[in-house]
């Protein structure tokens, strides 16, 4: 749809500086809020210090997330301060999951923020703005559905090779210890029609890879299940590498696993959340998986797909966690072995079930345990990453290297990938011999003799 733009546009561009705390879905939206707020004139600048407009995507997760939302709250202040003195008007918009839960206090702790926004309310921006700035609307905006969303989104702008596409919003397992249903509410799919759109539009744009989102993104039904989501997807002329994240252990359908076994376009690489090896504290979370269905999940996936890359998240220290409980964990990624993982020391979220239970553990003791996992856990992270070197591997080419003549990419495992091959072009999917490894990254040289 083609729109004359709004007065505005023609000014000088405003601009604008977003801040992205938190998950995937929070850098989708934060681009969708600079496709709503383009029409208006305005552009991404990339400090708060010329921004005519900050938005502050925030993250409700855990409790240090929150804390930082306050503290920049106040450096920003500073600086629409500094530029009213200027005679510059600078707005400060506070949207994101910590919006949606604490809206109210947010406005009575700090007046210097002109507006609040809700995760479901990013398609109102232009209007909540213009009323914020006449002083005479509503200045906190959060009743609204992530359907509303999506079906006034304007098109999408793609930026680069690879893009995030959210297909699912809002969460309905209510794990104990967790904000994410009351911060994003209920599950909503997106109609595979419009994901389609979408995807189709990112192509268009030279977008090779995509990462379809959702809270539980395999817990898809927008029209077909999403092992058919993918297969449609999978047919997009230019679509050569579809990902997705964060996908819960109880909605792995048989479909999906035979999927990875049977589409190529389906990356070798899958986050799946476990946050425990405990049966008894995986009950007490409400996971509604057992550790014994996981490691069933994990052997399906890898006979189906062999070399198959794991990923997962854990929660060290949720309450009445024994050190017996804490080493079933430990015990569960010996045996299952992840490429990749992130962990956390459990945070008690007010107003979540896990937060008034009893034998809250020592912050001392969840130190412990959290360094004693994630030791681990980088053990297997670096012996993967080391397993690479030797192999040649199908890296897309994302951007310029570190040095001369270097290309940096991403492999099938979601490695970053720093190589020399002068010759490859941004978006193409070139062979890379691997000859280095650390921690975080490879180092590769173009692979002549392979075939691509
Ligand atoms: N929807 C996803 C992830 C949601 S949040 C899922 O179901 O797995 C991302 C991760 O943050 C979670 O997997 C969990 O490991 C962690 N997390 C969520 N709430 C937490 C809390 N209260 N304290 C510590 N970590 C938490
Ligand atoms: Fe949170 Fe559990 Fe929903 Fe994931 S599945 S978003 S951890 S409530
Ligand atoms: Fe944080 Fe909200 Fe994502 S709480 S992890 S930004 S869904």
């Amino acid at each position: 749809m083609t729109q004359a733009p709004p007065k505005e546009a023609q000014r000088a561009p405003k601009g604008l500086f977003i801040e992205t705390y938190g998950c995937q879905m929070n850098v989708y939206d934060s681009e969708r809020m600079r496709d709503v707020l383009a029409p208006l004139g305005y552009a991404p600048v990339t400090k708060p210090d010329d921004a005519d407009l900050v938005v502050l995507n925030t993250c409700h997760i855990r409790e240090k997330a929150t804390e930082k939302v306050y503290s920049e709250i106040g450096r920003l202040k500073a600086h629409k301060e500094r530029r009213r003195a200027e005679g510059a008007d600078m707005k400060i918009v506070i949207a994101g999951c910590v919006a949606q839960a604490e809206g109210e206090e947010i406005m009575a702790r700090a007046p210097a923020v002109d507006l609040v926004v809700g995760p479901q309310a990013y398609h109102k921006l232009p209007e909540l703005i213009a009323r914020a700035a006449r002083k005479t609307g509503e200045r906190l905006a959060a009743d609204f559905t992530a359907e509303e969303k999506f079906d006034a989104l304007p098109a999408r702008a793609a930026d680069g090779v690879t893009a995030f596409l959210s297909i699912q919003e809002g969460c309905d397992k209510f794990c104990t210890f967790c904000v994410v249903p009351y911060t994003r509410g209920a599950e909503y799919s997106r109609p595979i029609a419009d994901v389609l759109a979408e995807a189709r539009s990112l192509a268009a744009q030279g977008v090779r890879e995509i990462t379809l989102l959702g809270q539980n993104v395999n817990a898809y039904h927008g029209g077909a299940s999403f092992a058919g989501l993918l297969s449609a997807l999978a047919e997009i002329e230019g679509v050569e590498r579809l990902r997705y994240t964060t996908s819960h252990p109880t909605e792995m359908s048989d479909e999906l696993i035979a999927l990875h076994g049977t589409e190529p376009k389906l990356m070798p690489y899958l986050h799946l959340p476990v946050q425990s090896g405990s049966d008894r504290i995986l009950k007490a979370m409400n996971r509604k998986h057992d550790s014994a269905h996981y490691r069933d999940i994990v052997a399906r996936l890898r006979a189906a797909r062999p070399g198959i890359a794991l990923s997962t998240d854990f929660i060290v220290g949720f309450p009445g966690e024994a050190e017996s409980d804490f080493e079933a964990t430990l015990a569960l990624v010996r045996e299952v072995g992840f490429a990749s993982a992130f962990s956390f020391k459990y945070s008690p979220r007010p107003g979540t079930p896990a937060a008034a239970m009893h034998a809250q553990i020592d912050e001392t003791v969840k130190a412990e345990r959290l360094a004693r996992l994630q030791e681990l856990l980088s053990t297997q992270q670096r012996a993967f990453n080391a397993s690479q070197v030797g192999e040649t591997l199908p890296i897309l080419v994302a951007g310029p290297g570190r040095k001369i003549g270097q290309k940096h990419g991403r492999s099938p495992y979601l490695q970053a990938v720093h190589f020399d091959d002068a010759a490859a072009r941004v978006g193409d999917i070139v062979p890379v011999r691997i000859i280095a490894a650390s921690q975080n990254s490879l180092t590769g040289v173009a692979d002549a003799m392979a075939v691509a």
